[in-house]
């Protein structure tokens, strides 16, 4: 039997139906994206480019509620209208596939795409497909698993797509009987709010990673690593990411395959479009500009490992950090991991007219995401009615997040101290420090010198104490 046929045998069972939900790519998240509905009892129509990848996900998923297509234009008619088509695409794709659904819907249907696409790209396809159907920018996280059994998805647009919400509710994940799922004023806000859950992401994982590896390289034992692990999970930092940490490192104590994994990071993008946008705007996220920066340059250290240079060596007279400083250090690695988001939240609704509720924000990621952490739901509740406020500005929220800084402070500065006489690589965490000694020192930084030095080559000025005026030195007198 040649493949149309088969495929026709099994996808076209239920022709004269029609679905509620089409799903537009079937990878990793749209397969599990389409049984999550299913298990949901909603009825789904599914399309993608390449029909055998159709094919084979019916073949392994026969469902009365599932109904695949070969032809788009089948796969259009299938759906109730208002349509709501859920694009789970490469990034790459969407323009073009948005152009070929424009000439096949009518202006009341939906087209959310819910791939990492980059913000600013949303905001104009907003603009551009406005009289042709419906846009809906959507991030959605927690990747297969999120997708199967519910995800924590964020929705952008200028309107609130209701429809789509409610379909979305149908499938995305809980935090008790509240759904993780929001609605952001703005066209592009939802892949905004997904490209800053992402970019903490990264700075999260390189800040966990550097604890562990500090420990490794002081020789403390693995199953004696992984007790400390989960204590921090029982003093309140349990988060996702933290848990699969402790999952790798037990799985790597029977077999030892960590080692055996290449010293190298991959990226897809989205943590760097973070620190491109924060760079445009000026809004400064070091650490989690440093958490990119190291993946991007693990292939260049790697490939430096064969060749001879500077060898250090591990410190072994040094005492592994406490559980006790650990927790400190995580809790300020987060506090400005978030507030270096917020201030490009911040930024987002002064001057692209967004309406993120940060506290929102915090909401939805609190399950199906890869954030998910026990804190997340203490935050939520402490930006309630403060939206726009950054951390670290408002010293009653970092005491709040962070009791006693001070002690904390002095917790991440014996860490540091470990990794340098460790020669241990840590520098989202070393970012980390340099970020709050910015925030909090009493002493100067240091910045006059470099205005001293911009005015005296090339006669920028100064503000000189109480001025409020640029005034020019005469520095060669
Ligand atoms: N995987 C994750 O954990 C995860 C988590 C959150 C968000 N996302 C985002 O969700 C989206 C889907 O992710 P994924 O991992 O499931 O899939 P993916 O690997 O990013 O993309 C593969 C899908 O894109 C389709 N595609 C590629 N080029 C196309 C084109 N020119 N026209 C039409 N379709 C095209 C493929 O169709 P063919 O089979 O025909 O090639 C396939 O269905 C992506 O934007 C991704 O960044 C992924």
């Amino acid at each position: 039997m040649i493949l149309r046929e088969l495929i026709n045998e099994v996808l076209y069972q239920t022709k004269y139906m029609t679905n509620r939900v089409g799903i537009f790519g079937l990878s990793t998240m749209g397969k599990n994206l389409a049984l999550n509905f299913v298990d949901k009892g909603v009825t789904v129509s599914v399309f993608n480019r390449t029909p055998s990848v159709t094919y084979s996900f019916l073949k392994e998923n026969q469902h009365p509620n599932l109904v695949g297509f070969e032809n788009l234009n089948d796969f259009i008619s299938s759906l109730e209208r208002p349509r709501i088509i859920l694009l789970l695409i490469k990034s790459e794709a969407v323009e073009v596939v948005l152009n070929e659904l424009s000439k096949l819907l009518d202006s009341e249907d939906y087209v959310v795409d819910l791939g990492n696409s980059y913000f600013l790209d949303s905001r104009d396809r907003h603009q551009r497909y406005r009289n042709k159907f419906n846009f809906v920018d959507c991030g959605i996280s927690g990747g297969e698993e999120g997708a199967r059994h519910g995800p924590s998805l964020v929705l952008g647009g200028s309107n609130f797509p209701a429809q789509v919400f409610d379909v979305l509710k149908l499938v995305s994940a809980r935090f008790g009987d509240e759904f993780c799922l929001g609605y952001f004023e703005g066209d592009g806000a939802g892949h905004f709010v997904k490209m800053i859950h992402n970019a903490i992401e990264y700075a999260v994982m390189q800040s966990l990673t550097e604890i562990i590896t500090l420990l490794f390289n002081l020789k403390e034992e693995q199953a004696e690593i992984i007790q400390k692990l989960r204590e921090l999970e029982h003093r309140g930092m349990s988060s996702y990411l933290l848990g699969i940490c402790i999952n790798i490192l037990e799985y790597d104590l029977e077999n030892r395959i960590l080692h055996r994994i290449v010293d190298e990071a991959g990226q897809k993008g989205t943590g760097k479009w973070c620190s491109q946008v924060s760079l445009d705007w000026g809004v400064g996220v070091p650490s989690i500009t440093c958490a990119v920066e190291a993946r991007q340059l693990s292939t260049y250290f790697n490939s430096l490992r064969s060749s001879p240079g500077i060898k250090v060596f591990n410190n072994s007279v040094l005492k592994p950090p406490s559980v006790e400083i650990l927790y400190d250090v995580l809790n300020l690695c987060y506090l400005c991991f978030y507030d270096q988001a917020l201030r490009l939240i911040a930024h987002a609704n002064r001057n692209l007219g967004y309406k993120i509720d940060v506290s929102l924000v915090f909401k939805v990621w609190r399950a199906g995401c890869i954030l998910a952490a026990s804190h997340l739901n203490q935050l939520s509740q402490m930006f309630h009615n403060s939206n726009y406020l950054d951390l670290l500005s408002n010293m009653n929220l970092v005491e709040r997040f962070s009791p006693s800084i001070q002690d904390k402070f002095r917790s991440l500065t014996h860490f540091v101290n470990c990794v340098s006489d460790s020669y241990s690589y840590a520098p989202v965490i070393f970012s980390v420090y340099n970020y709050l000694l910015g925030a909090f020192s009493n002493k100067r930084l240091g910045f006059s010198l470099i205005q001293a030095m911009r005015d005296f080559f090339g006669r920028h000025g100064v503000y000189l104490d109480g001025s409020g005026q640029l005034t020019n030195i005469e520095w060669k007198k």
